[in-house]
């Protein structure tokens, strides 16, 4: 019998690898950083999308992941690259290390925790985690863009006005198996800001045989208000604020934003 999650996980980071090849946000990044050499720390680097274009900008780089099926991606990339390093570590319950003059915390990673903690608390701790990681006068970037959710305005959402399933990817991963994941439709609770659905993963494996799992999924809804208070809290000061990478201003209809702050 299979064993129904790595291979789903496998799966996942294979076309994750093959579908987000995306640059605009990494070169954003990169400019944001700027040119000079930093230590720089990308919590949750997944297979390096990020963390490998930061190597060779020239900075000195750490990813942490919790997911091997990603991280064993990283190596490949990072051939002939000398001051790139990353581990596994569960960027909730670990240690991020410290003495960064950078956090990343990009791809709209703090809406997208995986965490068994409450979720909003997950999401304070990693701005916490990001303030203890930082050399004194270092900086915290995000990248934030709650799902169409308008982070202006709590609980009101942009993009899920359909509410029928979507096929989000579909592909052959490296092995030869075919599948789907699909997005289920579902519901946003506006008293805890919890955003719950399920993702069905449907595949069939190039050796014969095939699954469709249902993982549940939920995600906290931050408002822009609140990332600013966590921020205050932790002792940074924002410099830099926008939608966008043409840095819009953010209004009442912004469902994202770009925040580099530095700490105290
Ligand atoms: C969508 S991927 C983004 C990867 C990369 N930052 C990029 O932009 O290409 C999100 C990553 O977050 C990781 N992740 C989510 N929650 C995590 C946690 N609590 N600890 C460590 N990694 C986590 C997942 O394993 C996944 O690789």
């Amino acid at each position: 019998m299979f064993d129904e999650k790595p291979i789903i996980s496998k799966w996942v980071a294979d076309i994750y690898d093959q579908k987000v090849t995306e640059t605009e946000d990494v070169d954003f990044l990169l400019s944001v950083i700027g040119n000079e050499p930093k230590r720089v720390l990308e919590v949750c680097c997944g297979s390096g999308r990020i963390l490998i274009p930061l190597a060779k900008a020239g900075h000195t780089v750490i990813g942490i992941d919790a997911d091997t099926f990603m991280l064993d991606k990283v190596s490949a990339k990072a051939a002939g690259l000398e001051k790139i390093e990353w581990h596994k570590a569960d960027a909730v319950h670990d240690d991020w290390g410290s003495g960064f003059n950078v956090v990343v915390l990009a791809d709209n990673i703090l809406y997208n925790i995986v965490s068994d903690m409450d979720y909003k608390k997950a999401q304070e701790l990693f701005i916490k985690k990001a303030a203890s990681s930082l050399v004194p006068g270092g900086y915290v970037y995000i990248a934030y863009s709650p799902g169409g959710y308008n982070i202006t305005k709590p609980g009101q959402s942009q993009s899920h006005k359909d509410n029928g399933s979507r096929v989000v990817w579909e592909g052959t991963d490296n092995d030869g198996n075919y599948g789907k994941m699909i997005l289920l439709p579902g519901s946003f609770n506006a008293e805890t800001s919890l955003n719950s659905f399920s993702r069905r993963f449907e595949l069939t494996f190039a050796n014969d045989g095939k699954i469709s799992q249902d993982i549940d999924c939920v995600k906290h809804f931050a408002t822009l208000e609140q990332i600013h208070g966590w921020l205050s809290d932790a002792g940074f000061i924002i410099e830099l604020e926008c939608e966008g990478f043409d840095k819009k201003t953010i209004n009442d209809e912004s469902c994202e934003v770009i925040i580099y702050a530095q700490k105290k």
